[in-house]
């Protein structure tokens, strides 16, 4: 195993190029599948978590090529509709394929995700969706079995006891776009990804509308044909790096994101004191030392995003004043909390979903351990502002979301390396 070694207190100053984000790459190489043919996908990341969703598919028959940044993935010849634990085990959004295989083939047998760092995450609303559309569903061994003659649309309702669910409104669309009759997804999920899958289907020759709303309206098609698809710039990352910049009181220029896509990220660093100026297509941030503390409710697109909870905690951590986060989504998400406390931070747990953030002047370099990718990124953002050195353990989760992340800091002036990991188990 790895690690990272990071030397703070350095204020990162230069350019950063976004890459193709993670959480709509994961589904539009699910979606793919619709097609039965090929399809040629640009911008796609090469993190982990992407490598994974290739296995998955390589393991249903589909052949995949990378050519520099472009993946080519021939979705003719698959000899299997079921996806193994081994797999799913390792990355729920394996699920993805449920959808694509059931609408093209009438069955799939994949294996029921359990539960994660971030909680018990259940996939009922997926289920409910097919059922819906007319699938036979049922769960056995640890498998979740679909089948059905036809999927006919209907109107179902997606939203959950956390609000709408991103990984149900892409599932159930999916399955939706190959099905007789039009779907109405109602509670529907507003996230940038969501729409992102919806435009690559429509490019396939889909007919969805409603993108970026709660009412989503999916006509089924008898046929989607294979395209060149371009993914959107990954709003995660990007918002990883801006706090980045207000973290290291640094300056950064971020290119080839949507600023958009950010926009209650921008306006709580705007509130925090940062100097944000954004076009179409890039954003410059920089840090003033006249800062705010805030007060943020974490909640389904466009609100603050549940992925860039932890690495704001690390913000506010060296923000004076008392700063609230009131997390919405997941019931674990507040792992990162006890090693943040151990580079000195005072934050306080009021209980499952709300914690008070301290600022302290200082936090100091120690060992720290990382629980899932966001909770890594936040402790990669507190260690490049903590005095001396921080040693970041289990870094794979760091691998599963963030293309090349070492390299794009050490760029822009971070003192930080991979090493090999001599107590890792
Ligand atoms: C996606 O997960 C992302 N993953 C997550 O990013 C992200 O944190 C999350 O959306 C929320 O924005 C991918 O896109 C691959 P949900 P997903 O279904 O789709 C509950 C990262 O670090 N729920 O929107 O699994 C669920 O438990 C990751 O990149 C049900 O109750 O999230 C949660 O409380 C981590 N029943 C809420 O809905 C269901 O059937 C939202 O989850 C499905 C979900």
């Amino acid at each position: 195993m790895e690690k990272f070694i990071v030397s703070g207190g350095i204020p990162l100053i230069g350019t950063v190029h976004i890459s193709g984000a993670k959480n709509a790459a994961l589904p539009i190489i699910a979606a793919s599948l619709l097609t039965g043919e090929k399809v040629v996908l640009k911008r796609i990341p090469k993190v982990s978590d992407v490598f994974t969703m290739l296995e998955v598919i390589g393991t249903l028959g589909c052949k995949s090529k990378w050519q520099n940044r472009v993946l080519t993935i021939d979705t003719s010849n698959l000899f299997s509709t079921e996806a193994p634990y081994e797999l799913i085990k390792k990355m729920r959004a394996s699920y993805y394929v449920l959808g694509p295989l059931l609408a093209r083939f009438k069955q799939a047998k994949v294996a029921l995700p359990g539960g994660c760092a971030l909680g018990s995450r259940p996939v009922d609303l997926h289920m409910n969706g097919f059922n819906k559309l007319g699938a036979k569903v049922k769960i056995e061994h640890g498998y979740v079995s679909c089948e059905t003659k036809e999927l006919h649309g209907n109107r179902i309702i997606l939203k959950g006891l956390h609000g709408p669910s991103v990984g149900a409104t892409i599932n159930v669309m999916m399955a939706a776009s190959l099905a007789t009759g039009v779907t109405t997804i109602e509670e529907a999920a507003r996230e940038p990804e969501v729409e992102d899958v919806a435009n690559f289907i429509n490019a396939c020759g889909g007919k969805i509308t409603g993108m970026g709303t709660s009412i989503l309206s999916v006509e089924g098609c008898k046929k989607l044909k294979g395209i060149e698809y371009n993914i959107i710039p990954d709003r995660i990352e990007t918002g990883t790096f801006v706090i980045a910049a207000a973290i290291t009181n640094g300056r950064l220029t971020i290119k080839e994101t949507k600023p958009e896509h950010n926009r209650a990220l921008l306006a709580v660093l705007k509130n925090y004191g940062a100097q944000v100026e954004t076009d179409k297509t890039s954003l410059r941030i920089s840090s003033q030392k006249e800062i705010n503390s805030v007060s943020i409710k974490v909640a389904p697109y466009p609100d603050f995003p549940t992925d860039l909870q932890p690495p704001i905690s690390a913000l506010l951590s060296l923000t004076p004043g008392n700063s609230t986060i009131v997390e919405s989504i997941f019931e674990n998400r507040f792992m990162h909390v006890p090693e943040l406390r151990r580079l000195g931070a005072n934050i306080e747990m009021l209980d499952r979903y709300t914690v008070i953030i301290r600022g302290v002047k200082q936090l100091s370099g120690a060992p720290v351990m990382a629980s899932d990718i966001r909770a890594s990124a936040a402790l990669i953002l507190a260690a490049l502002a903590a005095k001396g050195e921080t040693h970041i353990s289990r870094i794979y989760h760091t691998d599963r979301g963030y293309e090349h992340i070492e390299k794009k800091l050490s760029k822009i002036g971070a003192k930080i390396k991979r090493v090999l990991d001599p107590n890792a188990p």
